[in-house]
């Protein structure tokens, strides 16, 4: 069983990335961080079924879940999206969700780290908490969504042997880590789809500028260039032995799709 990994979709130029890599597509299950994919700026209805189309599964977010209005309406309908699980019980949607490919279940849980991020409760008690509710034949992926590599390092040995994947996203720089930790293929940032010429995929110019001045601005997706894909796949055998893994880092012509 093969699967992918996607990491932040964003805006235009990074579902067309994604769209390009896919034209061939050969997965049995794809996972993708969407929390940007909506114009930089979280998810709506009709990105959320263009990504469903083009044939991925699931799909988890991160601190932008809530950036359009539409979603707290609308989240409930989404089957496969996961926002983060560690934040309040009332908050809308759901912290994971369990899904039944190619025979097996295949459990992905969406976290948020808490080290230069905003307030959340503490992913790897949530994590624990998971998992003890979850039956143990469920193959678990976990996105882990934070700003330092430590504190995700730290997860996936807090999690390894138990997880079976542990990846994280949200800096938008795909690192060059992806190695087993004993049993759990793990990997600090999956990376970005989006613009290749750009600051984490929106324009240049305003990012420089609020570095400068910090005025408020506001930012949009580059949509010029070229277009980078970036994630992992592996394989996964039957009795749960992961193989075959490997960081997938594309540069596609920005062709009119
Ligand atoms: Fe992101
Ligand atoms: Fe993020």
């Amino acid at each position: 069983m093969k699967f992918l990994f996607i990491g932040d979709i964003v805006g235009k130029s990074g579902r067309k990335a994604v769209k390009t890599h896919l034209e061939n597509n050969e997965y049995d299950f794809i996972i993708a961080n969407v929390e940007n994919s909506a114009a930089g700026f979280g998810v709506t209805e009709r990105v959320y079924n263009e990504l469903k189309n083009m044939g991925i599964h699931a799909m988890t977010a991160g601190n932008h879940t809530w950036d359009k209005k539409e979603t707290e309406n609308l989240i409930h309908n989404w089957e496969g999206f996961i926002r983060p699980a560690n934040l309040g019980s009332r908050v809308l949607g759901k912290g994971y969700n369990i899904f039944n490919a190619a025979g097996r279940k295949i459990c992905v849980i969406n976290l948020l780290g808490r080290v230069f991020m905003n307030l959340s409760n503490c992913p790897f008690e949530c994590f624990d908490n998971i998992y003890e509710s979850l039956d143990k034949d469920c193959f678990i992926i976990v996105d882990f969504h934070g700003e330092a590599t430590s504190e995700k390092i730290a997860f996936g040995n807090y999690v390894k042997n138990r997880a079976h994947v542990v990846t994280g996203t949200h800096t938008h720089v795909q690192t060059n880590d992806l190695k087993l930790m004993e049993n759990t293929l793990y990997l600090t940032d999956a990376g970005m789809c989006g613009a290749y010429n750009s600051i984490l995929g929106m324009e240049v110019e305003s990012i420089i500028d609020k570095f400068i001045t910090n005025m408020p601005h506001r930012f949009k997706v580059e949509t010029k260039g070229d277009i980078l894909f970036n994630g992992f796949s592996f394989t996964l055998s039957d009795d749960n032995i992961i193989s075959d893994y490997k960081l997938i880092n594309e540069v596609y012509e920005n062709i009119e799709l």
